[in-house]
C-alpha cells in the first residue's frame, strides 16, 4: 500500500464526529431554537448531560443554588456557551490521540486548536467580521485535525521535515509536501469531508496555510482561521517546529485591516478569554 493509500484508509477509520453534537449544532443555528427540542437531542448522551450540568454549577457561574435539570442548565448557559462546550468536548476526544510523529504531545495540539478557536472568536467579535460564529469556531477548532492522522505515519519522516524547516527555506507545510507528497491541511479537509461538514468548514481547514487559494465565498472565513492560527503560535500556543515557519501573517493583517496597535489589545482579550475557556473545558491553559 502506498503512503497515500495508507492515509486514506486512516481517514476512513477516523471515529465519526458525534451525531448528537452535530444535531445540536443544527438546532442551535436556528435564531429562536426551542429549548425542549434541544434537551431531547442532548439527553441521550449521558456524558454531555453531565458536562453541561457541571459547567452550569461551576464557580464561574456562581449560581445561588445547584441546577440539576438539563433544561434549566440549557437556559442558563445560552447558545454560545453550549456551542463551545459541545464542540470542544467532541474535538478534544479527537485531538487527544497521541501524535508522536510531530513530537507534539496530544494535549499540546489540543491546546493549540482550542487557542485558535478562541483567537478566531476574539477577532470576529472585536473587528466585527460578518462570519457565522458557529462555522468559525468549528473550523478554527478543527483546523489541524489532519495532524492527528498524519502523525501516525510520519515518525520516520519527521526528522527530514524538521530539517527542511530549520533551514528556513520551507514552511512546515512545504516541508511536509516535499517529504510526504501531501500536508496536514489537505488531510484535514478530507476528514471534514468524511464528517459531512459544510463546504465552508472543509475549505477553511484545507487552506488554513494558504487562504488565497480558498474559494471567494469562504475566503474571509479562511483568512480569519489562518490569522488566528499564526497569532496563537506567536503568543506561545504553537506546536513545536510549526511555530518557526508561520508566514504571511503581515499580509493577512494588512488585508483584514488590523493595525499593529489593535494587536496588543486583541492578544490581551484573547488571554482573558482563554483562561475562562480552559476552565470550562477542563484544560490546563498555562
Ligand atoms: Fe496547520
Ligand atoms: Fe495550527
Amino acid at each position: 500500500m502506498s503512503l497515500m493509500e495508507e492515509i486514506i484508509t486512516a481517514v476512513d477509520e477516523m471515529p465519526p464526529f458525534p451525531q448528537v453534537v452535530q444535531r445540536a449544532m443544527r438546532a442551535l443555528a436556528e435564531p429562536d431554537y426551542e429549548v425542549a427540542g434541544l434537551v431531547d437531542i442532548l439527553k441521550v448522551d449521558q456524558s454531555i448531560t453531565a458536562n453541561i450540568l457541571k459547567l452550569c454549577n461551576s464557580a464561574y457561574f456562581g449560581l445561588p443554588r445547584k441546577v440539576s435539570s438539563l433544561k434549566e442548565a440549557v437556559v442558563y448557559l445560552g447558545a454560545n456557551q453550549l456551542r463551545q462546550l459541545l464542540l470542544s468536548g467532541a474535538a478534544s476526544k479527537i485531538y487527544e490521540k497521541p501524535s508522536s510523529g510531530y513530537t507534539v504531545f496530544a494535549d499540546e495540539l489540543w491546546r493549540h486548536a482550542l487557542a485558535t478557536a478562541v483567537m478566531a472568536q476574539v477577532l470576529r467579535q472585536h473587528l466585527r467580521f460578518k462570519i457565522d460564529e458557529n462555522t468559525l469556531f468549528t473550523a478554527a477548532l478543527l483546523h489541524d485535525v489532519g495532524k492527528v492522522v498524519l502523525s501516525a505515519f510520519v515518525i520516520d519522516k519527521y526528522r527530514a521535515i524538521e530539517q527542511l524547516v530549520e533551514t528556513g527555506e520551507s514552511s512546515f507545510q512545504e516541508a511536509e509536501r516535499q517529504t510526504l507528497g501531501f500536508d496536514h491541511a489537505e488531510i484535514g479537509g478530507k476528514i471534514a469531508e468524511k464528517w459531512e461538514f459544510p463546504d465552508a468548514i472543509i475549505t477553511a481547514i484545507s487552506f488554513h496555510h494558504e487562504p488565497a487559494r480558498a474559494a471567494k465565498e469562504f475566503r474571509l472565513l479562511t483568512e480569519i482561521v489562518a490569522l488566528a492560527n499564526s497569532l496563537t503560535v506567536m503568543v506561545g500556543y504553537g506546536t513545536g517546529v510549526d511555530g518557526l515557519a508561520c508566514r504571511g501573517h503581515d499580509l493577512l493583517l494588512k488585508k483584514l485591516k488590523i493595525e499593529a496597535r489593535d494587536l496588543e489589545k486583541l492578544v490581551l482579550l484573547f488571554q482573558l478569554e482563554m483562561v475562562k475557556t480552559c476552565e470550562d473545558a477542563g484544560v490546563d491553559g498555562g
